[in-house]
């Protein structure tokens, strides 16, 4: 049992099949620096409870820098058969500044608080850049708002045509459910660094007068966690990240879904950049959304990634269960994914060109401004019941004669009800119609425009 942090009650050393199993160094070993941080502070409370004398402590942060700096380097890796980066950093460690001293440095630890410490810091630390990384892409389509402010193209619901919005009305809904996504990370953050669990022990806390108040300063937390089975055994604070991981994943594949389908030739409302577009193997003028594609796929992949965490977690008892173990590559991988695409799909974004007048031109079709006239109606004292039967007929005669609302005579709007004069051609125009839409969250460009300093007040506030 030689390198292995267990090994007094056992007759021989486990099989190679047990060890290929149970190793996780192959995806621990990136926890590595967050390892080397939590030991130095352990060694201080070890320090401060008269455990490692001043010197031994000090040797033991002299030897925990050189692993880190080697770690840095590259040039620090754990062995075959080390089980994982705890037992590695250990073993390492031991070579460095000889087991007497070393081996003092476990003391009042377990592995159990130890990982569920380590992937908190890691993770706190990746919100971080995930939580900017979305700030980017919220800045790639406010800035693309604002270059279009007054661009007018037809809303959808149904994907029918409904009612003509502004393009940065429609790219400014895009940005707020990020914009929660982001506040989400935040309140995620201010419940994760509340609660350190170093000194939960490998459940049930340790005898020998540590301080974990004094180790959860030590390492970014503002406090430690209140029940040492908490401390070990929940996984929540995981699945809550792989959550918001996911709903960023979600929240990007449906404007991804949109420049997918904007960039067809059908509605030709964008056109991707070159840098940001792909070209075909046979095809020699495809010019592909691949980014775009990647993110709609990734998204399935992120949801994957939330649900077999929640199935490993599932029923399993308190408090640690080998299970646990499971708990970190889906969530890596969620970082993995999300740091290489978030800024791809910036760069996309911020180099779309809209074609804004395909846009205006398709906006009014589809009597998209039906609702107009039956709201004009109501203006002019029609019961909406009624109005909409009205605004529904004069889609009848517009369908019948392969026309456009704005297209019916005078004698035809009157024919159809008297209360339709010639002044409903006021609203029949797609300025008209929007600028009308003027209550708060209305798409009226000085709504939006109020709209594109609310989202930079939030911004700067994050
Ligand atoms: N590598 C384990 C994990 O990732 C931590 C070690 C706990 N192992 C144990 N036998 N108690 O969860």
């Amino acid at each position: 049992n030689e390198g292995k942090l267990w090994g007094g009650r056992f007759a021989g050393g486990p099989s190679p099949e047990l060890e290929a199993l149970s190793r996780s160094t192959h995806f621990d070993w990136r926890l590595g620096l967050y390892d080397i941080a939590g030991s130095h502070a352990h060694a201080k409370a070890l320090g401060a409870a008269g455990l490692l004398t001043a010197a031994d402590e000090a040797e033991i942060h002299r030897g925990l820098d050189v692993l880190a700096q080697r770690f840095t380097d590259g040039s620090l890796q754990p062995a075959e058969f080390d089980e994982d980066v705890h037992g590695a950093l250990e073993r390492l460690l031991l070579e460095e500044v000889g087991a007497e001293i070393g081996g003092r440095l476990r003391a009042g630890r377990s592995r159990n608080d130890q990982i569920a410490t380590l992937f908190r810091c890691y993770l706190l630390d990746h919100a971080e850049t995930i939580a900017g990384q979305v700030l980017d892409l919220v800045d790639a389509l406010t800035g693309q708002a604002r270059s279009h402010l007054g661009a007018i193209m037809p809303g959808r619901t149904h994907l029918q045509h409904a009612q003509p919005v502004l393009l940065s009305h429609h790219l400014l809904a895009h940005a707020w459910p990020l914009l929660r996504d982001v506040d989400r990370l935040k309140d995620w953050r201010q419940r994760v660094i509340a609660s350190s669990p170093y000194g939960s022990g490998a459940l049930a806390g340790q005898t020998l007068g540590l301080d974990p108040e004094l180790v959860a300063a030590e390492l970014g937390f503002t406090g430690s966690i209140a029940n040492s089975i908490d401390g070990t055994a929940a996984r929540d604070f995981v699945a809550e990240f792989a959550f918001v991981c996911a709903q960023i994943g979600v929240d990007v594949s449906r404007i991804a879904e949109e420049v997918i389908l904007w960039s067809t030739k059908e509605f030709d409302f964008a056109k991707l950049h070159d840098s940001w577009s792909t070209g075909s193997s046979i095809m020699p003028q495809k010019k592909n959304p691949d980014i775009s594609e990647l993110a709609r796929g990734k998204a399935g992949r992120l949801i994957g990634n939330l649900s077999g965490l929640l199935a490993t977690l599932k029923a399993l008892p308190l408090a640690y269960n080998r299970d646990l173990q499971e708990d970190k590559e889906p969530v890596f991988d969620s970082v993995d994914t999300l740091e290489v695409l978030l800024p791809a799909f910036t760069g996309q974004v911020a180099t779309l060109t809209f074609n804004t007048a395909r846009m205006a031109e398709l906006a009014p079709q589809g009597f998209s401004l039906a609702t107009d006239i039956a709201e004009w109606l109501v203006k002019q004292g029609t019961p909406f019941r009624i109005a909409h039967e009205v605004a529904g007929e004069c889609v009848q005669v517009c369908e019948a004669q392969d026309k456009e609302l704005a297209d019916l005579t005078d004698e035809e709007f009157a024919a159809i009800n008297p209360a339709l004069t010639p002044a409903v051609r006021e609203v029949l125009t797609v300025e008209g119609s929007v600028a009308s839409r003027d209550g708060r969250g209305g798409t009226a460009p000085v709504r939006v425009a109020e709209q594109l300093d609310e989202v930079a007040a939030v911004v700067s506030g994050h």
